[in-house]
């Protein structure tokens, strides 16, 4: 059945051999994969290039692919000039977007290499620190947080910040995807269907949503307050971020391993607030209106463990995303179609100007 408050829903516009999805099961496949097995036992990089690729790599496949990529992490000039000149001002999202638009010809490997870069360099000069540059001797992961922190990450956090890039990597048609694939459709090149991704992402009712639901933990403050702030949210008739999805019926399949992931991470950092707020909305949540988690609800606090500031939540997400974006970009312009639906019209009938 199709979701009320979603257009589209259920009205399929493409085929895709990328991504595949159960909503009544709560299943996640990329290339036929199941998500909690790519979270168990696969990389960042490796999951980027079985979206790319389509198939599992051979070892040496592989490490060829973490070569370019560590290869292509520093910033070109134009982009780094970009970002230094609207770090005082601008919001992320549009640092992000603005970031990537300098980017000519971009490769999906550049992309993914670059946006880590872009995301920490902007942070650190909003801070007024001096940006990190980017270690080839770190993977994917340790690189981002040490860009971001200035320290290099233990195994743990690094392993569990992979294991969101992992989970955040790819979802089908989602907005973004879909303006992703719709300027891809057009003829033109992977930059401007990334730049309009990054556009539709940066909505709190797609990639800010997590952003949103930890400023509601911030406000709960504490999870014996959450029944009743969640109860009076939910009468004042308040949209709760994290909860109900466009497509699952179930809970989300992401939000099962990153609820674990924030769990664990909780527990060692002795500090169980972000973790026991979000699961005491959780409960509420389910027992008012029988909503599910979605992958945004347990994000924030799995981030906010390690240490990542709320407004870079989305952001984050991009830079896993531009994954599949660009997957989906590659396969739309081999189909070589243009995305063009029809609407309906409902304005008024023919009539005189004057
Ligand atoms: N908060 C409060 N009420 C909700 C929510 C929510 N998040 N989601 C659904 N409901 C209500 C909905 O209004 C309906 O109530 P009623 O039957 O009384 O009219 C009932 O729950 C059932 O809703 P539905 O038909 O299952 O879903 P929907 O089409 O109304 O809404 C949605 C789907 C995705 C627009 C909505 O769940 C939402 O806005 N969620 C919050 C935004 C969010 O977290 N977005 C991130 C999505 S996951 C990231 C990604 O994959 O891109």
């Amino acid at each position: 059945m199709p979701k009320k408050s979603v257009q589209l829903s259920g009205v399929v516009v493409a085929e895709s051999a990328i991504c595949s999805i159960d909503p009544d099961e709560g299943v996640l496949m990329y290339r036929g994969y199941d998500i909690a097995e790519l979270a168990e036992r696969s990389t960042y990089e490796e999951t980027a290039l079985v979206l790319l690729d389509g198939e599992v790599p051979e070892a040496e496949a592989l490490e060829a692919f973490r070569r370019e990529l560590t290869k292509l992490r520093e910033l070109p000039a134009e982009t780094e000039g970009a970002i230094d000149r609207q770090a005082g001002q601008a919001a992320p999202m549009e640092v992000v977007r603005t970031a990537v638009s300098t980017l000519r010809e971009a490769t999906p490997a550049q992309l993914i290499a670059l946006l880590p870069t872009v995301v920490t360099h902007y942070h650190r000069r909003r801070e007024g620190l001096e940006p990190v540059a980017p270690d080839a001797s770190l993977s994917y992961s340790e690189n981002f947080l040490a860009m971001l922190h200035g320290s290099r990450p233990n195994e743990r956090d690094a392993r569990a910040f992979d294991v969101a890039m992992i989970l955040h990597a790819e979802h089908e048609l989602n907005a973004s995807t879909f303006a992703a694939r719709v300027v891809a459709g057009t003829g033109a090149d992977l930059t401007a269907a990334v730049v309009a991704a990054i556009a539709a992402l940066s909505g709190p009712l797609h990639g800010g949503a997590n952003e949103a639901a930890m400023a509601l933990f911030e406000r709960i403050g504490s999870a014996d307050r959450a029944p009743r702030e969640v109860r009076e949210a939910l009468q004042r008739g308040e949209r709760l971020y994290g909860f109900g999805h466009p497509l699952y019926r179930a809970y989300d399949p992401r939000a099962v391993i990153l609820k674990r992931i924030s769990r664990e991470l909780s527990e060692d950092a002795g500090e169980p607030n972000w973790y026991a707020i979000t699961e005491a909305t959780e409960r509420t949540v389910f027992e008012e209106k029988g909503l599910y988690p979605n992958v945004d609800l347990y994000s924030g606090s799995v981030y906010r463990y390690l240490g990542v500031p709320n407004d870079l939540f989305t952001p984050l997400f991009a830079a896993s995303r531009v994954a599949g974006w660009s997957a989906h970009a590659v396969e739309q312009q081999g189909d070589n179609k243009i995305i063009r639906p029809s609407a309906e019209y409902v304005g008024e009938p023919r009539r005189e100007f004057r």
